[in-house]
């Protein structure tokens, strides 16, 4: 065949592959060679025949045809030198080891459940030893497999090793795919993807049609994504008994999955670690020669971030008791004397209060008295990492500089710093990574002899009384706390400092609550009704462990006010176009409403600020100049949201004129912060340009960009129902939700530094519990622009705040204003609708 119509017609079959399943009926592996390699031969195709493209059997044959290619392209690799050098590093991971057994029992079985010591091969041998039987049976491009991750970073750097492993660059057969980020190529037949990928395919493709293979890794952090997807995954496999699904994961409660599956088989790989020796709070005191009442100087020490928080949120006096309370927790006889209460807020003292100088003690004690080796420091999130970094570059306890490679591991680091973290630095040299608990097992660092633990993590909680969700840092799970320790044993015997007593880890729970218990459910009600599948309460009640129904109620009335479910919990035009973004329904709609009213520019900032980190800085000490820095960008309007865009904005224009450092400097602005915002920026237009909202060049979705009170108001359509009143009062000022509780702003908020607002609601992204409830950005609007577009498109105010609204009522009475608001109600719904229908339609003409 020529080249060239080869070529297209692989173009053809894998679209043909894509949307239908080929291999139906066949068993997991027959690997019958001589069989394979003759049809393969047989395999000319008459280019001629005018069934060219619809005959089956002529399909087959060049996909057998590829199959054997895919073969001869894996034999030489294996027989190569670099080849065999990888393999022999293959062949030393324990997985290797039940390789056949492994094989064997996913050709037979339609799920199984493996688990394994993290490191020992799972992630990427098990997908690797598929794909490669079924490339060595002639069988390859016949085989599709999926592996989800439960994130980003893990499913891009896996793919990227797997595809070294195989001797071929990224996009080849193996590729990876995260949100609005993918490398794969038409001959990739090894997919790593983050769950949310996976789940967002199941909408449009119900059946998986043309997956030979789907692997579910890590699930014992039990993620919302991934007891979504069992759920869906369980279904699929009555209707797609060929399916094979295989459950991954490191610390495991094996029996709980094996049984959901009605007694799939359980695999454990055995693991070789070698012994880590535990110290708990009270050796660590002992080895390091930390003084308890050094404990009481610590606010000298300026710089200890995490002991100021808890200063403000505590009285001064409590400090001694504190120390009596950990000595006596070290002394564990009389800390069981204590009530359950004391036990509690002592167990929320300890590592927070002694935190950054107990890490940096035995940092200094490791690289002074201990051998070589790097060290592991998990710590709860980005923000105490970057300052005990900081810390520890400003002071350099731990020795020479020179001889300390001080690195970061979290969610968000760029591809070129996790590459540093994998190397292997000079014997001389000191390798610290301060990470967050990605490290736990997502990735794995070979390394490591001495991990640091302060037994927290950062995560989510949901107060689904309150309907709020909490981020606070929480004692981490006995399961998560042997993982960490099991870091430290990778290469050669380690040591494991954690920085809690004994008795607070007899104390700890057994295992994490799942995810889909602890955070509110908006989106993935969203995806449900999607699905198509009848009662979101229906659905979840098959889960592992099903959500309270409160906690369903709530995001379902959320939904509604938002106006994406009507009345009766049907999907509405807009609520269709918000399952099919891959963004937060609130973000989503107001991205939606931007381009709608031609002020996409600006949103489009808004909404990548609210889901990135602040950019404006606050150093502890220059609050005061930093919070006048940003009030100069919010020009009184009164609103965080506008003081963002404004600072992005300059931002752009100090780069082009080559000053943007400067800027930033004087600004209190992270670069780093604007340049995530910045692509965040990009990855958000591409969605909306995807999903026909915008168009290609965005021209006609700015003609009202500049128009101020036109981008407060869809900052207002999309923030609702996030709103509080302002309440004054002679000399002071408080704010309300809908609920009558009392929030506070966040000290860098543009509107924490007036006396009053001019506005009688603020709107805002979003309200966090850390003890006392408060509202990060915030920006202030009128009735008027409440009422229009608070709950428009499909919903209109809910009863709560038309009685907040009070006196307000006879707005309503005004037959213009009421006549205006409903017609813009329906004329957006129809518009939705049309397009819906339409997806040619060009929404900005016709929206005029
Ligand atoms: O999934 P599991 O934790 O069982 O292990 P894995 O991620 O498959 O990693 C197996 C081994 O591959 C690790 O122990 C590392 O030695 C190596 N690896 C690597 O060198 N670079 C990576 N990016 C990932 C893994
Ligand atoms: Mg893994």
């Amino acid at each position: 065949i020529p080249l060239s119509l080869q070529r297209r017609v692989e173009g053809l079959l894998q679209e043909y592959l894509d949307r239908v399943q080929l291999n139906s009926g066949r068993d997991g592996h027959s690997s019958n060679d001589a069989k394979s390699t003759a049809v393969v031969e047989d395999a000319s195709v008459d280019e001629n025949h005018p069934d060219y493209f619809l005959d089956g059997s002529v399909m087959e044959k060049v996909l057998q045809r590829r199959s054997l290619q895919m073969r001869n392209t894996q034999r030489s690799w294996q027989e190569s030198p670099e080849g065999r050098k990888m393999m022999d590093f293959r062949k030393s991971l324990p997985a290797f080891k039940e390789k056949e057994r492994l094989l064997q029992a996913i050709a037979r079985n339609q799920v199984i459940v493996i688990s394994g010591e993290t490191g020992c091969g799972k992630t990427t041998q098990l997908p690797q030893y598929i794909l490669e039987s079924e490339i060595e049976s002639g069988r390859g491009a016949f085989c599709s497999i999926i592996c989800t991750q439960p994130r980003r970073i893990s499913a891009m750097s896996v793919a990227d090793r797997v595809s070294a492993e195989k001797g071929e660059p990224l996009g080849e057969s193996v590729g990876y795919k995260v949100r609005l980020e993918g490398v794969k190529g038409k001959n990739t037949h090894l997919l790593f993807c983050t769950s949310g990928i996976l789940l967002r395919r199941l909408l449009s493709d119900r059946n998986l049609d043309g997956i030979t293979h789907v692997f579910v890794d890590e699930i014992h952090e039990r993620g919302m994504n991934e007891d979504f997807l069992l759920i869906v995954l369980k279904d699929l496999l009555t209707r797609r008994r060929d399916l094979r699904l295989i459950l991954m994961s490191a610390t495991l409660n094996a029996e709980l999955f094996s049984n959901y599956f009605g007694g799939a088989p359980k695999i454990h790989i055995p693991g070789f670690t070698y012994p880590v020796r535990e110290h708990f709070l009270e050796d660590v005191l002992e080895i390091t020669g930390y003084k308890l009442s050094s404990f009481n100087q610590i606010d000298d020490y300026g710089q200890d971030k995490m002991w100021k928080t808890q200063k403000q949120l505590a009285p001064r006096k409590k400090k001694n008791q504190i120390t009596t309370l950990v000595e006596d927790a070290l002394n564990q006889s009389s800390f069981e004397n204590y009530s359950a209460r004391t036990r509690e807020s002592l167990a929320c003292w300890i590592p927070d209060c002694m935190g950054f100088n107990l890490i940096e003690a035995v940092l200094c004690h490791i690289c002074r008295k201990e051998r070589s080796g790097a060290v592991l420091v998990f710590m709860t999130g980005w923000e105490d990492i970057s300052c005990l970094r900081d810390q520890l570059k400003a002071h350099p306890l731990l020795g020479d500089p020179n001889r300390v490679l001080l690195l970061t591991c979290h969610g968000s680091m760029a591809t070129s710093e996790q590459k540093l973290i994998f190397d292997k630095p000079h014997p001389n040299i000191r390798k610290i990574v301060l990470a967050t608990n990605m490290a736990e097992a997502s990735i794995t660092i070979n390394d490591i002899v001495f991990v640091i633990d302060c037994g927290k993590a950062k995560e989510t909680t949901y107060d689904a009384l309150n309907n709020t969700p909490c981020l606070l840092p929480s004692w981490i799970s006995q399961a998560s706390a042997r993982q960490r320790r099991g870091r430290a044993g990778r290469v050669q015997p380690g040591e494991c400092y954690h920085l809690y007593p004994n008795c607070v880890y007899e104390a700890f729970a057994e295992y994490q609550l799942p995810e889909l218990l602890r955070t509110p459910l908006n989106s993935l009600c969203l995806q449900i009704k999607s699905l198509e599948v009848g009662s979101i309460g229906e659905f979840l009640s098959a889960a592992l462990q099903p959500p309270e129904p409160l906690a369903v109620q709530n995001a379902i009335e959320f939904l509604k006010m938002i106006g994406a479910l009507d009345e009766r919990e049907n999907l509405t035009n807009l609520g269709k176009y918000l399952s099919m973004l891959p963004v937060d329904p609130k973000l989503g709609k107001m991205l939606i409403m931007g381009a709608l009213f031609h002020c996409f520019d600006p949103i489009l900032t808004v909404v990548s600020g609210l889901s990135s980190r602040d950019p404006f800085l606050l150093p502890q000490d220059k609050k005061d100049l930093a919070g006048t820095a940003k009030s100069r960008f919010s020009a009184k309007d009164y609103s965080d949201h506008m003081a963002l865009v404004r600072a992005y904005e300059g931002w752009k224009d100090a780069e082009r004129e080559g000053s943007a450092y400067e800027y930033c400097w004087r600004n209190f602005l992270s670069a780093q912060t604007l340049q995530a915002i910045h692509s965040l920026r990009k990855q958000f237009s591409y969605i909306l340009r995807d999903a026909g909202i915008v168009d290609a060049d965005a021209g006609s979705n700015n003609r009202l960009s500049h128009n101020q009170s036109l981008v407060r108001a869809i900052i207002c359509s999309g923030l609702y129902p996030g709103i509080a009143s302002v309440v004054h009062r002679e000399t002071s000022m408080s704010f309300k939700t809908m609920d009558d509780g009392q929030v506070l702003l966040y000290a860098n908020s543009v509107n924490a530094r007036y006396q009053t607002i001019p506005y009688p609601w603020l709107v805002f992204g979003e309200k966090v519990k850390v003890n006392t409830v408060f509202i990060r950005d915030s920006t202030g609007v009128s009735d008027s622009i409440l009422i229009l577009l608070g709950g428009a498109i499909s919903c209109g105010l809910q009863a709560g705040h038309l009685k907040m609204l009070g006196g307000y009522i006879d707005f309503f009475m005004d037959p213009s204003l009421a006549e205006c608001y409903l017609k813009l109600k329906e004329e957006l719904d129809k518009l939705l609708e049309k397009k819906l229908q339409d997806p040619t339609l060009d929404i900005h003409n016709e929206g005029k």
